[in-house]
């Protein structure tokens, strides 16, 4: 467990003052990578909108099941994910590496504790896991970063993973951000995506969330609907079962509608013919 003050004399850039998407996200997951005042504004979110933790861990559960098909069912062996956030529960490398121990990620995060952990916790994992500190609204940045294009072969299929990430960004054009990423993919790569969406969530809860999030540095929140996620994911054939709440997204055991629908994202994975 982390004291704050330990955490904070780790890594001098982290911006300690303002609550941040990424250990907000980490304290709803329960792990230890954040402040206090990520805490405090996270138990905000929880009151204004009680079914936040429910969004995390259903958007979370997803990420796991879409890992472990694209290996098992796709072949894939290289991932290249998106705001991967602070390592927690389920890690897309421990996945993956479950079913093909040869498998290779790169994380690429701007938020200096989540980069920070990440590299803590990889030490020696560094031939097949790399991470990268990078704005993924920045392909070309993030493409030719040192992690990212000396790590991963761009002439063999790559799964990109954008989880909680294409909602959060300051563009709608989430479209236009991940063909820049898919054109830099071979047929057989794959994209996965999950997104915020307004299933149980009233105007008021989600007004109250964007109000929370004016204060962090990423204080955008876009809601979508099965169709504008689909909309996210042009050139890629969808697998089945398509745009749906992520928990419903080939759930390893039977959940109710009511359940799926109190993770209010959804969740939708295309492989690139
Ligand atoms: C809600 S978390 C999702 C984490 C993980 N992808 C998951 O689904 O479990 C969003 C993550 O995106 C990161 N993020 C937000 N904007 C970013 C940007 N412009 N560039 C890189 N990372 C960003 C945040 O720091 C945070 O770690």
């Amino acid at each position: 467990m982390f004291q704050d003050a330990e955490l904070a004399a780790q890594v001098a850039h982290a911006d300690f003052d303002q609550p941040n998407i990424a250990r907000m996200y980490d304290y709803h997951l329960g792990g230890s990578a954040n402040f206090a005042i990520d805490r405090t504004t996270a138990e905000q979110a929880l009151r204004v909108a009680p079914t936040e933790r429910d969004y995390c861990w259903a958007n979370r559960a997803f990420l796991g099941r879409a890992v472990r098909i694209l290996v098992t069912d796709h072949g894939i062996d290289q991932f290249l994910d998106l705001g991967s956030g602070v390592p927690t529960v389920g890690n897309v490398h421990e996945i993956a590496h479950q079913h093909n121990p040869a498998t290779r990620v790169a994380y690429v995060d701007w938020e200096a504790i989540a980069c920070h952990h990440a590299r803590h916790l990889l030490g020696a994992e560094e031939q097949r896991v790399t991470v990268t500190e990078a704005d993924v609204g920045d392909p070309e940045t993030v493409l030719n970063a040192a992690g990212v294009a000396g790590l991963l072969d761009f002439t063999r299929p790559i799964a990109v993973l954008a989880f909680g990430i294409l909602d959060i960004l300051p563009t709608t054009d989430g479209a236009g951000l991940v063909a820049r990423y898919r054109d830099a993919c071979v047929p057989g790569s794959a994209l996965a995506v999950s997104n915020n969406a307004q299933l149980t969530r009233t105007d008021q809860e989600v007004a109250g969330l964007r109000s929370l999030l004016v204060d962090t540095s990423t204080p955008n929140l876009h809601m979508r609907t099965p169709e504008e996620v689909a909309a996210l994911l042009p050139g890629y054939t969808l697998l089945d079962p398509g745009v749906v709440p992520a928990a419903l997204w080939r759930p390893d055991q039977p959940v109710t509608d009511h359940e799926a629908q109190r993770g209010n994202v959804y969740g939708a994975v295309g492989i690139l013919p």
